[in-house]
Order: structure tokens, then C-alpha cells, then sequence
């Protein structure tokens, strides 16, 4: 059977540029796809002076299209100023590449979304972000849905899984119906706080299991 992939994609998947993980990163975000289940990690070194991306790595956990996806992007990126690597598009990603099958439109969605968040995180933890909206109930569901069951391959939410959520006082509680013992408790919690500690009104994020 041919492949429905051109040579760049294929060279790209075959040997990734900037695969792994940084240590201490200044920016991490790890996003799901909830088009497909897949997950996609992208971390950053940013100067802090000049707000440059100085380096980029990426682990997906993807498919082909997604590998290559983060290859490129991640090459696309460094260098970049935050604002501008920002604006890198998923269409960009994929032109670059010559082109994907448009059934995998968004595995670059994927990556690039994964990159945008790694990037705000960024900001977020400097204090960065210019619309400070508040931080509602609304919002925090918004964030869930990218944090994924390993297991079933959906996000928290569609997947009913978030049980409830508060937001009062600078403090949110979430309650996640599974376990605590569940095999991916711990992996689901890291991200969870991830995805809301640095919310710019949060002081405190508690995550709590159904038993
Ligand atoms: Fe999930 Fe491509 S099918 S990232």
C-alpha cells in the first residue's frame, strides 16, 4: 500500500528534529486532540530579555502526521519571538511539510495548539497576559477540556469525567470522578494543575477524587 504521505512528511516522522523534553523548562504545556485522543508535549526556553524562544523540544504521543507536525513547528519556532511564533499557523506547519491529507488537519492543529499553550504558559507565569478576565467556572471547564483519560482517549469533559468544579475566593476545586487509586490519577492531576495554576487571579487549585 502506498503512503498517503509525501517525502518531507515522512522524512520528518522517520527523524524528528527536537524530540524530548527540556529540564526546568521556562514554558511547558502538554495538550490533547479532541478530534482523535492523542496527546502532544512542547517545552520552552525563553530569554527572558529579548523574549526569544533560545530552544524547543517536543514528545508526541501522536500519529505520523502529528511527529512531523511537531518536527517542523518546533524548527518553524526557534528563534522566533514569542509574539511571533505565536502566529504560526497549523497551515503554515502543514505548507511546510508540502502538504498533509486532510483528514490529518488536525494533527497540526494539535502540535501548533500545543506550542500557542506552551507560550502562554510562559506568559502566564510571567505575568504577561494583557486581557486579565476573570476566572470563572466556564473558563476552567475550557481548560479541562484538553487534559486527557490515557485510558479511553477523550478529554475529562466529554468524557463526563470532571464531576464538579468551584472557583471561589482565588481557589478552584475540581472533583474527578475516578478513583484515586485509577492507574493515571496522578498523570490526570499533574495536569489538571497544570493547566490552571497559572491562572492570573488563582492562588490555589485543589484537585480531589471520587474515593
Ligand atoms: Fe491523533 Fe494524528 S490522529 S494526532
Amino acid at each position: 500500500m502506498s503512503s498517503p504521505y509525501n517525502e518531507t512528511v515522512m522524512e520528518h516522522f522517520r527523524h524528528p528534529r527536537n524530540v524530548g523534553k527540556i529540564e526546568s523548562p521556562d514554558g511547558k504545556a502538554t495538550e490533547g486532540s479532541p478530534a482523535c485522543g492523542d496527546m502532544v508535549s512542547v517545552y520552552i526556553s525563553v530569554d527572558d530579555e529579548t523574549k526569544t524562544i533560545s530552544d524547543v523540544k517536543f514528545e508526541s504521543y501522536g500519529c505520523a502526521s502529528n511527529i512531523a507536525t511537531g518536527s517542523i513547528i518546533t524548527e518553524l519556532a526557534k528563534g522566533k519571538t514569542l509574539d511571533e511564533a505565536k502566529k504560526i499557523t497549523w497551515k503554515q506547519a502543514s505548507d511546510a511539510l508540502g502538504g498533509l491529507p486532510p483528514i490529518k488537519a488536525h494533527c497540526s492543529v494539535l502540535a501548533v495548539e500545543g506550542l500557542r499553550a506552551a507560550i502562554q504558559n510562559y506568559e502566564e507565569k510571567h505575568g504577561l497576559i494583557k486581557e486579565k478576565k476573570p476566572t470563572t467556572p466556564e473558563v476552567v471547564q475550557q481548560r479541562l477540556r484538553k487534559v486527557m483519560d490515557p485510558l479511553t482517549g477523550l478529554g475529562l469533559v466529554r468524557a463526563k469525567l470532571v464531576q464538579s468544579v468551584d472557583v471561589k475566593d482565588g481557589v478552584i476545586h475540581v472533583v474527578v470522578d475516578l478513583p484515586s487509586s485509577h492507574q493515571f490519577a496522578s498523570a490526570i492531576k499533574g495536569e489538571i494543575l497544570e493547566k490552571l495554576e497559572t491562572l492570573w487571579d488563582v492562588k490555589e487549585v485543589v484537585v480531589d477524587f471520587v474515593e
